[in-house]
């Protein structure tokens, strides 16, 4: 099976899972969505490669905010150019995350990676075809983040987001842009995690099927 490996503090988790599961012999082969994720994988000995054309079975990932037509916010690891590639390229696309990131409204910051030419005419264009304030990331040193890409990300204001199509259509009318953290339309299955252990499965919009501890 190929299998594409999301970023962040949940996928870390899948990774560390599927790990376990090679140790006992699973065959799978997979793609990373980051340098970080690549690293861990390689280092519990799973083993990771390029994106070939015929594209993988499954990608599992990690989401900032989903609703319940299981559309998505990503990108708060700045990862979410690689990831919307993997997602896009995988049969079936399954999110995991905890009940905080499940809500009624898309809402958070939509981060969208910028390349550098012309970034700041870029980020004056993503304010004026989205009405939203837009202003670069900063790195844990105060530098300017860059993505695994080489790219910069301009994170919006705080939002909710009462029309994500009408918000991905706008923003990927910029040019400049080389990719956003709006995920439409790409999400098979999403497994929503409770604090009491038990976890929630949600494959059709608004219909929700529990599973059990
Ligand atoms: C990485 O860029 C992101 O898209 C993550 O997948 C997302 O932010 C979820 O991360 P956590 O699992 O750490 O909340």
């Amino acid at each position: 099976m190929r299998v594409g490996l999301g970023t962040g503090s949940t996928a870390r988790w899948f990774i560390l899972g599927l790990a376990e599961r090679v140790r006992q012999g699973l065959n799978v082969r997979t793609v990373a969505t980051s340098v970080a994720s690549a690293t861990l994988a390689t280092e519990h000995g799973i083993l990771v490669e390029d994106l070939a054309p015929d594209g993988l079975d499954l990608a599992v990932d990690g989401a900032d905010s989903i609703d319940p037509g299981l559309r998505l916010i990503k990108g708060r690891g700045g990862a979410m150019l690689r990831e919307k590639i993997v997602a896009a390229s995988a049969a079936r696309f399954v999110v995991i995350a905890d009940d905080s990131k499940y809500m009624s409204r898309l809402r958070g910051r939509i981060p969208v990676e910028v390349v550098h030419f012309g970034s700041a005419r870029t980020l004056h264009a993503l304010a004026d075809r989205t009405a939203l304030e837009f202003s670069f990331r900063a790195g844990s040193d105060g530098s300017a983040f860059t993505t695994d890409n080489g790219n910069l990300v301009a994170d919006s204001e705080f939002t909710d987001v009462a029309d994500p199509s009408g918000l991905a259509a706008a923003i990927d009318s910029v040019p400049g842009v080389a990719g956003h953290g709006l995920f439409l339309g790409m999400t098979s299955l999403v497994f929503v995690g409770h604090s009491d252990g038990s976890v929630e499965q949600l494959s059709v919009p608004g219909d929700t099927v529990a599973t059990g501890g």
